[in-house]
């Protein structure tokens, strides 16, 4: 019966590429191509499927990315390519590691952080870490005069979105954080949209981290005595009392030290 393949039939066969190779009968009068031409093709069907799954994770990464609006300077900034090399760098990186690797304790019980130092001492830095390792979750980054800019935003007639919306989402958030906090004099308006904001996470029990140049006492003075009272019982203050990096990033960025960024789907997948 003609039809049936015939395991034990070869032919001689050539490809004009590779060469002789022998050729089986696999069904009726259909014979096996050129066994080194079928594995090239696999591979580079594997190799097309490969990178459009790495395409895949980084579309998605830049669109978690840009939905906890980390800034684009700061994409990349790890804790890793943090350089600490006295003992209050170490500290504050090891903080900054320890509440991202343990934040759900730390989402459990609301605690949070203050990084309190002076320009250029990688304050952003660290905090962009902390937020790129907990993409998966409900996490944003905020300016303190954007934030008290898009709560006032919602006064507007024609804001699409009510003042309860803007604050239910920034009160809501797993972690929010809020930069640049007490860069302008702080008016009683401002105030109260900041208290507003961190009463609601401190109600609900959600950490917040805040970063600012100002020392406690001038913390303290901008935020007002009654959202520091609540900051004092959730969040670690960590101060950055070392000098700017900002000359030596320059170096770092024109010698291109710093290391291409590949995102990885475990970035926000499974733990943390
Ligand atoms: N220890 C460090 N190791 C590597 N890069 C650093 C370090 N500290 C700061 N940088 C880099 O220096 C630049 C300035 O840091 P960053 O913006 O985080 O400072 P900052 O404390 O937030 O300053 P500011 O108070 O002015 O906002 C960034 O490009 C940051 O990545
Ligand atoms: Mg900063
Ligand atoms: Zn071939």
């Amino acid at each position: 019966m003609d039809h049936l393949p015939n395991p034990a039939a070869v032919r001689p066969a050539m490809c004009p590429e590779h060469g002789d190779f022998e050729s089986r009968n696999i069904i009726s009068r259909i014979w096996s191509k050129c066994p080194t031409c079928e594995s090239v093709a696999r591979q580079a069907q594997e190799d097309r499927e490969e990178a459009s799954k790495q395409a895949d994770v980084e579309r998605r990464h830049a669109e978690r990315l840009h939905f906890a609006r980390v800034p684009a300077r700061f994409i990349g900034r790890t804790f890793e390519s943090f350089k600490a090399d006295t003992e209050a760098q170490k500290h504050a990186q090891a903080i900054a590691r320890d509440f991202a690797e343990q934040f759900a304790d730390n989402r459990k019980h609301g605690r949070g952080l203050i990084f309190s130092g002076l320009p250029g001492t990688g304050k952003s830095h660290l905090a962009a870490a902390i937020l790129q390792t907990m993409l998966k979750r409900d996490v944003c980054y905020v300016t303190c005069l954007d934030m008290i800019r898009e709560v006032r935003g919602a006064w507007r007639k024609d804001s699409d979105r009510s003042e309860l919306e803007v604050l239910g989402t920034l009160g809501g958030l797993d972690l929010l954080v809020i930069d640049e906090v007490g860069v302008q004099y702080g008016t009683e308006g401002e105030q109260t949209i900041i208290f507003d904001v961190l009463d609601r996470r401190y109600r609900d029990v959600l950490p917040t981290v805040i970063l600012t140049n100002q020392d406690k006492a001038g913390f303290k003075t901008f935020i007002g005595e009654r959202t520091f009272d609540r900051l004092t019982e959730t969040c670690r203050w960590v101060p950055f009392d070392w000098s700017s990096y900002r000359a030596q990033a320059r170096k770092d960025d024109n010698a291109e030290s710093r290391e291409a960024f590949v995102p990885r789907s475990d970035m926000w997948q499974g733990a943390v």
